[in-house]
């Protein structure tokens, strides 16, 4: 069995933290995303894996190089442009070859690994599997449709009334039958070949797809809120463990994990947070669900739920609250402007200002 990554794209919704960056390698708890994924494949047994790339390719190849350390033998498959999950499944015909596969989407995060899955699917094989999980707004997402008896009847991407709430998590199981699946069917409206019209083809010819309802946690981190929670996630399961320098005059409470190198002076870090490598925090507060990471510089400033790139510096703001702060930023306090309140007010109005 092999595993075919997706890590192309464009990440329009995280612009512009990924404007100049794959949205795959944004780090959650320090670590980007992608890693999870790659780790969950290696401790499923799966250890040749194909990774889909695009105009971010050089910086994902960098990152991820040969997979040897996740215990992985990588093969990069280039996608000249991002027309669409089916397409990345159509370039992969080589490395695939009659192979049941995992398609993983490197955007995804999930809780708990892949190795149930997997196991059950190589001892049962079927055409296609497929995880879903119940969402409040199904209509963000792949959105299945099931029968009186459980099985599936039919798929919809991102529909406008969605027939359930059941959506796909990015994590599907085939047999090569999908291959003549994704060279039959046609761009949706947007532009691309949906894998979920792949799999309503693969359930128009009668082939043998099914599902497996999941409950554990699963986010698509495809916008900053859903990076937050992600983050927020990684960070509950948190080990304290201090490595780094740090000066009587903090206060350290809770679960916080302080990478060596990092320099820590006069503040208050209250967990699960984490500090990376080389990072200096001065006269600040660091509050529970940040990751702070390495190189980082925050001086006379407050931030909590939030997640700070490598090299960026924050001085002089209070408070920063569930933000996502890019690579190399500089952020420091505007010159102060009277704040006044300007009222056009009807008789007998009834008006409260803080
Ligand atoms: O996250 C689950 C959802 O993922 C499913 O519920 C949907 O059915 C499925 O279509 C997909 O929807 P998204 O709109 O979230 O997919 P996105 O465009 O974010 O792409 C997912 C990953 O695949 C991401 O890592 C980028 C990569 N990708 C995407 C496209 C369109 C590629 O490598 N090549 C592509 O052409």
């Amino acid at each position: 069995m092999k595993a075919l990554v997706l890590s192309g794209g464009s990440g329009t919704r995280l612009r512009p933290i990924t404007h100049t960056s794959a949205k795959q390698l944004v780090p959650v708890g320090n670590k980007p995303v992608l890693f999870y994924g790659l780790e969950a494949i290696a401790e499923a047994g799966i250890t040749e894996v194909g990774i889909v790339v695009g105009e971010t390719a050089a910086e994902i190849e960098r990152a991820v190089g040969d997979g040897s350390r996740f215990g992985l033998r990588v093969t990069y498959l280039r996608q000249e442009a991002p027309l669409g999950l089916a397409h990345g499944v159509l370039i992969a015909r080589e490395f695939l070859g009659e192979d049941d596969f995992l398609l993983f989407l490197g955007d995804n995060f999930i809780v708990g690994g892949v190795s149930g899955v997997v196991s059950g699917f190589r001892a049962d094989p079927c055409d296609a599997r497929l995880l879903l999980t119940q969402v409040p707004d199904p209509s963000r997402f792949g959105v299945a449709e099931l029968g009186p008896d459980g099985r599936i009847i039919g798929i919809e991407e991102k529909p406008r009334r969605p027939r359930s709430d059941l959506a796909l998590v990015g994590v599907y199981l085939f047999g090569p039958a999908v291959h003549r699946a994704v060279r039959a069917i046609a761009p949706s409206a947007r532009g691309e070949l949906e894998i979920s019209d792949a799999i309503q083809w693969l359930l128009d010819e009668g082939l043998d797809v099914r599902s497996t309802t999941i409950t554990g946690y699963w986010k698509d981190t495809g916008d900053v809120d859903d990076m937050l929670e992600a983050n927020r996630t990684v960070l509950e399961g948190l080990e304290h463990k201090v490595e780094g320098d740090v000066d009587a005059d903090t206060e350290i409470i809770g679960r916080v994990r302080i990478a060596a190198g990092a320099i820590v002076k006069g503040s208050r870090i209250v967990g699960p947070a984490i500090i990376g490598a080389d990072a200096r925090i001065v006269g600040s507060y660091v509050g529970p669900f940040t990751s702070i990471a390495d190189g980082v510089r925050l001086e006379d400033s407050e931030i909590e739920y939030s997640i700070v790139l490598d090299g960026s510096s924050i001085q002089g703001v209070r408070p920063i609250e569930a933000s996502l702060v890019g690579r190399a930023v500089e952020v420091t306090p505007a010159a102060r402007t009277r704040a006044a309140h300007r009222l056009v007010l009807g008789d007998y109005s009834r008006v409260r200002i803080s």
